[in-house]
């Protein structure tokens, strides 16, 4: 220990919890993690989302690799170890958001069981909520919106997930999604259908 910590007096008992935040916004706040090869359609199934719950009053932060990769996560690359350091970070950040309230929706390939199980440990189990954006190699690289799969085939990407890296199935996800088989709209209404009663809370005096 230094000995500036030593001087240090945590206030959390002082604080505004949790539930003070989610009842001011009338939620239940939890981590809503969508995993999937790239070019699944997690971004787009996300922002379309984020779109629904907020127009039915829910405060909501949509956090996306992409854009967290330009950021806060700039420094790192995809070998195994700079993943694990992408998604442990994030994972931290679920934790602030969550208490203080907000529901967040994450899109990350995160693509093997280890680096979501690392999610569900320091998020907490009971908060976190895995969605399995299923899209099949071959329809994904068919799709290659980003034109990433060519470059990964011909070489010009190292540790592409799924052609160069391993993409594990989830084996324990709380919902399945298939893209291929489901329009846009039909897939924002099952996330809808299942997440709404989970996040809904009722102000103390609308319960009576
Ligand atoms: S993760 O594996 O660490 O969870 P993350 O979701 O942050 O990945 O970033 C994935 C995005 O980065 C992909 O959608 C793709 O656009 C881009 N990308 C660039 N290089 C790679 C790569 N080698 N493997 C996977 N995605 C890559």
């Amino acid at each position: 220990m230094t000995s500036s910590s030593k001087n240090i007096t945590p206030v959390f008992d002082k604080m505004l919890t949790r539930s003070d935040k989610e009842n001011l916004l009338s939620q239940k706040s939890i981590c809503i993690w969508l995993t999937g090869l790239s070019g699944s359609g997690k971004s787009t199934l996300a922002i379309e989302f984020e779109k629904e719950l907020h127009n039915r009053g829910f405060l909501v932060k949509l956090i996306d690799g992409d854009n967290v990769r330009t950021g806060i996560n700039k420094n790192l690359g995809f070998s195994e170890e700079d993943r694990n350091e992408n998604i442990r970070r994030i994972a931290e950040i679920n934790k602030l958001f969550i208490e203080n309230g907000i529901i967040t929706i994450n899109s990350f390939v995160s693509p093997t069981n280890n680096l979501r199980d690392l999610v569900k440990d320091i998020v907490g189990a009971t908060d976190y909520y895995l969605v399995y954006v299923n899209a099949s190699l071959s329809v994904c690289e068919q799709r290659d919106v980003k034109g990433l799969y060519a470059k990964a085939r011909k070489g010009e990407i190292s540790d592409f997930t799924g052609i160069s890296a391993p993409f594990d199935v989830p084996n324990n996800a709380f919902l399945e999604i298939n893209t291929s088989e489901s329009d846009l709209n039909t897939s924002v209404n099952i996330l809808l259908s299942k997440f709404i009663p989970i996040i809904e809370l009722q102000k103390e005096n609308e319960k009576l």
